[in-house]
């Protein structure tokens, strides 16, 4: 396949950014999306130029640092994380926009890479259970009805790969931390802490550059892992809940 590709470079944070055109030749549709840019950046270097920088790290859809926006998609064309999509979604002679994540709480750090450390503050602030965990216990020593598992193991799938955030008009963090809290809210591990983890994640997340939600539905449209309009519900209900003790 030959490609025109036109991707955001933009040396550093305060640095000014533009779209850069570089044609590449010879890709195959069996290549994965970032294979593409191995073999651009390959030829980047050979001629003494800097390569593209892009985050990625497991590339087999687990970790989730390798988000961009392509053809104005987070993640492109299909619902799945950048990794995992292969050159076969586009066709020979396509011209595609590769750009970073576009969200006030995600800037910039150079070209592709953007700085997703508010993930981590909203995390920081409850999204984990305190309780000493020991060794492993029986599958069986805390029931766990079968419908509350499931949820919390669908909700558990989150990445945070950010594509929410990017996808969101308002640039908002509400479905991460609704999968981060449906998951430990619903299991009974997660239940002494409740209360205080649905406030701290969700005053922390509204404290960050993140904007509000309208439930306008982009980010679930983006996922990756298929997190539900139900869970931004869930976080809701348990806001409420606990705003009212
Ligand atoms: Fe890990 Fe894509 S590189 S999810």
């Amino acid at each position: 396949m030959k490609l025109t590709l036109r991707i955001w470079r933009q040396a550093g944070a305060d640095a000014p950014g533009r779209m850069v055109e570089y044609p590449v030749d010879g890709i195959s549709e069996d290549m994965s999306f970032l294979e593409m840019l191995d073999v651009l950046n390959d030829r980047l270097i050979l001629e003494g130029q800097e390569p593209v920088a892009f985050d990625h790290d497991c590339r087999e859809g687990i970790c989730g640092s390798c988000g961009v926006v392509i053809n104005g998609r987070a993640h492109g064309p299909e619902r799945t994380t950048t990794c995992q999509l292969h050159m076969r979604a586009f066709r020979d002679g396509d011209v595609i926009d590769v750009e970073p994540w576009r969200a006030k709480a995600f800037p910039v750090i150079k070209d592709l890479v953007v700085d997703r450390s508010a993930f981590d503050s909203i995390v920081q602030a409850g999204g984990y259970v305190t309780a000493p965990t020991g060794s492993a216990p029986d599958a069986h020593a805390t029931p766990v009805p079968k419908a509350d598992a499931d949820t919390a193991f669908d909700n558990a799938t989150c990445i945070g790969c950010g594509a929410c955030v990017a996808a969101c008009p308002n640039g908002s963090a509400t479905l991460f931390a609704s999968a981060k809290i449906t998951h430990l809210n619903t299991l009974p591990q997660g239940g002494p802490e409740r209360e205080r983890r649905v406030i701290d994640m969700v005053q922390t997340m509204d404290a960050l550059d993140f904007g509000g939600c309208t439930n306008s539905g982009e980010c679930v449209a983006v996922c990756p892992k298929g997190i539900p309009l139900a869970s931004i519900a869930t976080l809701n209900r348990e806001f409420l809940r606990a705003s009212r003790k």
